[in-house]
């Protein structure tokens, strides 16, 4: 398999008055062409960051360093206008929020227009209104569009007529989603990035959504954050575990889930797991301050395996099998604790 994707020794930082946030602390990551990888983590663990980097859209927050690299160009290297060339036509992104990411003053049809026009001539929503939205009624908009709406399942849902001559504030969270993904997938991207793409969405949605993502992952490499695991075992080959901005597991779908390595993987995925009745499993203690974290294993402080060396040292990144795991329990070449 080719490596599409390696992102290496990243660090990402927002200087704020509070302090210096350190969001993405020494990611390490690799996709394969055509893979599809879920990142999981609790609220606040450098997720969104990490994936706005991936597209130097991270700002306030400055990449201070590491390296992305994308079919072998390192995309903190390139210019302003490279990068242009790279967002949406490379790599895609569906925002984390179907509820504010379409622009409200536009339909539906002006604007899966604007994504046309960014992809053939760099233009925007602006040249769109000054136009008319004159690609509307072209035949080569009219073709490519209903593809994409098709393969979303939305051609049927919905006649395509209407729903481009819709504002985003007359459809369904479903169909807001869904929208987004056409727009990503008008770019032809060779890599998708959907950030929780079924947060907020009613149950028919939801599974609909999924549907789609499940279809989408058969032809092209995607990158899903979720905090829905069911989300992440239905759509993703192999998954990262992020804690206060590190990766700190990696490996195979099944071998993660199956077998989680790090105390912290487990206590995550134990979360999602009771019956009417249990005592609701959590992770006890504070999710980590990113501005003040501690020495060592920044879980140390919650995590019930914690030894004398973990308040000391940062773990190492250590290889067990199949799996990636930055935890101190393995370091002495176990492969299980
Ligand atoms: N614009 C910003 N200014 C300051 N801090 C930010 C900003 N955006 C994100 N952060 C901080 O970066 C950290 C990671 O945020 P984020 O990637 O959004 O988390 P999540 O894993 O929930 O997607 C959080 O501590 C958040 O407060
Ligand atoms: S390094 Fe120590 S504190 Fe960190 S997860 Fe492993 S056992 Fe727990
Ligand atoms: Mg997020």
């Amino acid at each position: 398999m080719k490596e599409l994707l390696k992102v290496t020794g990243l660090n990402v930082v927002f200087d704020t008055p509070a302090g210096r946030v350190h969001a993405n602390r020494g990611i390490n990551l690799m996709v394969n062409e055509n893979e599809t990888l879920g990142l999981m983590g609790e609220s606040g663990c450098g997720k969104t960051v990490l994936f706005l980097s991936l597209l130097r859209l991270q700002q306030p927050g400055r990449i201070v360093s590491g390296s992305i690299v994308f079919d072998g160009r390192d995309l903190t290297k390139l210019t302003t206008s490279e990068m242009q060339q790279v967002r949406g036509r490379q790599i895609a992104l569906v925002p984390q929020d179907h509820s504010t990411a379409l622009n409200p003053a536009f339909t539906v049809g002006q604007q899966l227009n604007e994504a046309l026009l960014v992809r053939d001539n760099g233009g925007g929503l602006w040249k769109t209104s000054l136009i008319g939205c004159s690609g509307r009624g072209s035949q080569a908009f009219q073709e490519e569009v209903k593809a994409v709406l098709g393969e979303l399942a939305l051609g049927d849902l919905v006649d395509t007529g209407r729903l481009l001559g819709r504002y985003p504030h007359q459809l369904s969270g479903g169909i807001r989603q869904r929208v987004l993904i056409a727009m990503a997938l008008l770019g032809h991207p060779r890599m998708l990035i959907a950030d929780e793409p079924t947060t907020a969405l009613d149950r028919a949605s939801r599974v609909q959504t999924l549907e789609v993502l499940n279809r989408l992952c058969e032809r092209m490499t995607m990158l899903i954050i979720s905090h829905d695991l069911d989300a992440i075992r239905t759509t993703c080959e192999r998954v990262a575990v992020m804690y206060g901005g590190r990766i700190i597991e990696t490996g195979p779908m099944l071998s993660v889930f199956r077998n989680p390595r790090h105390p912290y993987t487990r206590l995550f995925l134990s979360c999602q797991k009771f019956s009417r009745g249990d005592v609701l499993p959590e992770v006890t203690g504070d999710v980590l301050n990113l501005i003040d974290f501690p020495l060592g294993c920044s879980f140390h402080p919650r995590c019930p395996r914690a030894m004398p060396v973990c308040s000391e040292l940062e773990p190492a990144e250590v290889h067990v099998d199949d799996t990636m795991v930055a935890c101190h329990l393995y370091a002495t070449g176990e492969t299980t604790c």
